[in-house]
């Protein structure tokens, strides 16, 4: 399947936003949450295929879209591996730095999605809190004149002030802030509709009723396509879901976290509602990024991982025996580390589509080579057993964080 290629750019690379901080929220709490949601580089500165069935396909240097793969997520039909976009102010004016200690700048993140489109990739996912609103306002830039091609994703749920990114403490599903930020995200997206919003964590003080309520009327309007959640507890993704069908859970998931296996695939497979796997390189462990001995440093810009128990130095040697497994078969299937773990996340379900972050050209076109890797059933009972012998030890996300996951919303008065 041929496609165009993507215009070139045409309009002018703006300065990133700047946000201002606020000073009311607990330091320790904020900085864990905000560090994983891409959120508060001010704050974080200062705190010092179907591939079930056959045999093997040589992934990596062919182009991805040549298997004109795609795989169907709730109602939509996108390619198998998407690209997610949270980045925020590097420590340099012109520096982007995502949440793992890597950098880049403005041009080369637009030349990196717009490549990525033209590699065959149509989901993109962003979020209003990744920056905030900078990581929106350059997928805008970038998809202009290919907004066309690509499936949108965002989210909504953090309490931004929508004029000037300053923070409140807390989440904001409330339905007035649901739609000032929607007003706001159409206009740094530079589009007319959302393809896919996302509530960013369910708020534990509106009913979930009244979140769904507020979507659908947007799709009514024209605004939105799609409902989404992440990291919702079960109870409150069935009422969401009554109110105004889910197109998508986005959860983390993948061989460092399997979580959702117990309770949330399950319910999306009876449901059918897609899956996005968030981090599903592990946060760049799976991908060969960490060694044993690694440590993240904590400024200019904190790496997301020097707050999170399962990198800490006391697990990490132990956690390394998961590297292990995934070197061990990526050596067999001739792969890379990180297409092997993006082809075991695929594997799992044909409705599980990964949207592993990068800030380098190289690893994005890798990455989609992972399309192109199958196991045949007994492969992939075998990996299945060889991931499942490693005991991950240490909490997957700092307390703060993982309090924001798995919550159930109110009930209605
Ligand atoms: N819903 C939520 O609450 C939530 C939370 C977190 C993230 N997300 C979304 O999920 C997306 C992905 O998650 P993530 O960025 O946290 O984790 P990830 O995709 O598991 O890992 C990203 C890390 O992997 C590295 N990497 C990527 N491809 C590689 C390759 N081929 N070889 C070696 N290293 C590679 C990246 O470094 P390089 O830059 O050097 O490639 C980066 O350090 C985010 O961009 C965001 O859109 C959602």
């Amino acid at each position: 399947m041929s496609r165009p290629r993507t215009p070139p750019l045409t309009a002018p690379i703006t300065a990133p936003f700047t946000p201002q901080t606020d000073t009311l929220v607990d330091r320790r709490q904020w900085l864990a949450t905000a560090a994983t949601l891409g959120i508060a580089p001010w704050l974080l500165s200062a705190c010092a295929s179907g591939t079930t069935a056959t045999s093997h396909i040589s992934p990596g240097a062919a182009k991805p879209q040549a298997a004109g793969a795609r795989r169907q997520l709730g109602p939509l039909s996108v390619f198998p591996i998407g690209l997610g976009c949270q980045w925020r102010p590097g420590a340099t004016p012109t520096e982007l730095a995502d949440s793992y200690g890597s950098r880049f700048d403005r041009p080369a993140a637009l030349r990196l999605i717009r490549r990525a489109v033209d590699q065959g990739v149509t989901l993109i996912d962003t979020a209003e809190a990744y920056g905030p609103f900078l990581s929106e306002d350059i997928v805008g830039e970038a998809l202009q004149g290919i907004r066309h091609q690509v499936v949108l994703e965002t989210k909504f749920g953090f309490d931004i002030n929508p004029d000037n990114g300053m923070r409140r403490p807390g989440l904001n599903s409330r339905p007035a802030h649901i739609r000032e930020v929607v007003h706001a995200q159409l206009k740094r997206l530079r589009t007319d509709h959302i393809d896919v919003l996302i509530q960013h964590r369910v708020d534990p003080a509106v009913p979930i009723e009244d979140v769904a309520g507020t979507v659908k009327d947007l799709i009514a309007e024209g605004k939105v396509r799609h409902f989404g959640l992440s990291e919702p507890g079960v109870q409150t993704l069935r009422r969401a879901h009554a109110v105004q069908a889910l197109a998508v859970i986005q959860n983390e998931y993948s061989m460092l976290w399997r979580g959702p296996e117990a309770q949330v695939l399950p319910l999306c497979e009876a449901l059918g509602i897609g899956f996005v796997a968030w981090s599903p390189l592990g946060m760049g462990f799976l991908a060969g990024g960490v060694k044993a001995d690694s440590r993240f440093e904590m400024s200019p810009v904190m790496d997301f991982r020097a707050i999170s128990p399962r990198f800490a130095p006391e697990v990490l040697p132990a956690n390394m025996a998961l590297v292990a497994v995934v070197r061990d078969w990526a050596r067999r299937k001739q792969a890379t580390p990180a297409q092997l773990a993006l082809a075991w996340l695929l594997a799992q379900k044909p409705w599980v589509v990964p949207i592993p972050g990068t800030t380098n050209m190289a690893h994005m076109t890798e990455n989609l080579g992972a399309a192109r890797i199958g196991f045949t059933p007994d492969e992939l009972r075998d990996l299945n057993r060889d991931v499942a012998a490693v005991h991950i030890q240490g909490e997957r996300l700092p307390a703060a964080v993982l309090q924001m996951s798995g919550v159930e919303a109110p009930a209605r008065p």
